[in-house]
């Protein structure tokens, strides 16, 4: 993260804070994030797109991420009614929201109309369906009488090299409207012919953790034959410029991210009239983030390998056992100290998948009692996170400045039964 530092003693710190004692005096697991960093990503982002850049919170929400995401300029993408309901709840005005989803409910639709949410990202025909039946014969919804800005998402056919579960532009999907069937081209004419709609351009996402600012370049370049003629106003790229999870893998920046999608429009003679938009998720918070784990159990199996096993696992981390992401471990007490001993970090559920670093490399000297942390965990770490094996979910603090500030409470144990109706509770239909 942008303000890590290691002092004499060769200890992490982060925000101005030994990561050490944050373990200490916020408990294991811990998601820590650096504010100054996240502020950092939206402001980039905001420079390289300009107004109407969004957050995709799906990578990681709660109402101090929401709002600060906000405060820094950002829009918010939501793709859930409880996404949008904790943005809500974060104070975020409805026209800094853009609505996504396959498969968005007659409620949280209502909900969008009647807010005037900035845009709605319409995806299927069904959708436009639902929309046509709420907004009725008057086109309004309420008093609202301005129309409700739309964009059409479009499945460009680019295929992005990426994971196959995070791959989103290719023609087989569940996502937006092909083009090669002429489905894109049937939607913008619908939701065109529908009253209190206002398409004002079009959407593409074409995948996630994308390295490739081509793909990007090549998914305007097939989407301009059909966004000229329109005549419509915004291109939102969607979300997915990948960031480097272990050291040495070249990401591009925000800025050459946009100035690749920017280079495209302009060859394929869409002006700078159009607003070009994005929403990235991961770039902006993924970096931000490490995840604090302690050490309770080292097994050695002689000739085999080293199991290190810590206090989370893929409760607070599933990416590794859903997409065999790798992620690098240290420890913050030594933080430049050599790693030549390797080591397999596992967690304490109760699956041999359970793997958070598959090979890590560590100092000799690593115990049990240590604080070890994985860093780059901002995205998808906390928002994918369960109570698998009923562990509570960790607690998110933000650090800056000295200051170390709870965004999202530990579980208790307590709260593992918030939801159970047992046998001996009253009032059960
Ligand atoms: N916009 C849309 C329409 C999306 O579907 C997504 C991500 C984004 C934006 C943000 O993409 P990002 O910039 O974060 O790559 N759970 C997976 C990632 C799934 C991404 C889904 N959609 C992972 O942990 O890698």
């Amino acid at each position: 993260p942008e303000t890590a530092e290691v002092d004499g003693a060769g200890r992490l710190r982060v925000g101005g804070l030994d990561v050490c004692e944050l373990a200490e005096r916020f408990g294991t697991p811990l998601f820590v994030y650096d504010e100054l960093d996240l502020r950092r990503r939206c402001r980039e982002a905001r420079a390289a797109f300009g107004e109407g850049v969004a957050y995709a919170t799906k990578a990681f929400l709660c109402r101090a991420m929401a709002a600060l995401a906000v405060e820094e300029g950002l829009w918010l993408d939501v793709s859930t009614g409880g996404e949008l309901h904790v943005a809500l709840a974060a104070g975020v005005p409805p026209e800094r929201l853009v609505l996504h989803g396959n498969n968005k409910s007659e409620e949280e639709l209502a909900q969008a109309l009647e807010l005037g949410v900035g845009r709605i990202v319409v995806d299927s025909f069904d959708e436009i369906d639902r929309l046509g039946a709420l907004l009725g014969r008057s086109g309004r919804v309420g008093e609202r009488r301005v129309p409700q800005p739309v964009l059409v998402r479009v499945t460009p056919g680019v295929e992005a090299h990426t994971h196959e579960f995070v791959r989103t532009g290719q023609d087989d999907s569940k996502f937006g409207f092909g083009l090669a069937s002429g489905a894109a081209a049937e939607a913008v004419a619908r939701v065109r012919a529908l009253a209190g709609l206002e398409l004002v351009g079009l959407h593409a996402h074409i995948g996630s953790q994308v390295f490739k600012v081509a793909s990007f370049a090549e998914a305007v370049a097939v989407l301009a034959e059909f966004f000229r003629p329109l005549g419509l106003g915004e291109l939102c790229v969607g979300g997915g410029l990948g960031v480097p999870y272990v050291t040495g893998e070249p990401a591009p920046t925000m800025a050459e991210w946009a100035a690749a999608v920017r280079g495209a429009c302009e060859a394929a003679g869409i002006g700078p009239e159009v607003r070009v938009t994005a929403e990235p998720g991961r770039a902006i918070v993924a970096r931000a983030g490490m995840t604090l784990y302690r050490v309770g159990t080292v097994k050695e199996l002689p000739g085999i390998r080293t199991y290190v096993a810590v206090d989370g696992g893929m409760s607070d981390n599933p990416r590794p056992v859903l997409y065999g992401s790798g992620y690098e471990a240290f420890l913050p007490r030594a933080a430049l100290a050599a790693r030549p001993r390797a080591v397999r970090v596992v967690g304490k559920h109760c699956e041999s998948g359970d793997v958070v670093v598959a090979d890590a490399r560590v100092p000799e000297d690593l115990a049990v009692g240590d604080v070890l942390a994985t860093p780059v965990t901002g995205a998808y770490g906390y928002a994918m996170a369960s109570n698998y094996n009923k562990v509570p979910r960790p607690a998110v603090v933000f650090v800056a400045e000295g200051r170390a500030r709870v965004v999202v409470r530990r579980e208790t144990l307590d709260d593992l039964l918030r939801l159970d109706v047992g046998p001996g509770d009253a009032g059960v239909a």
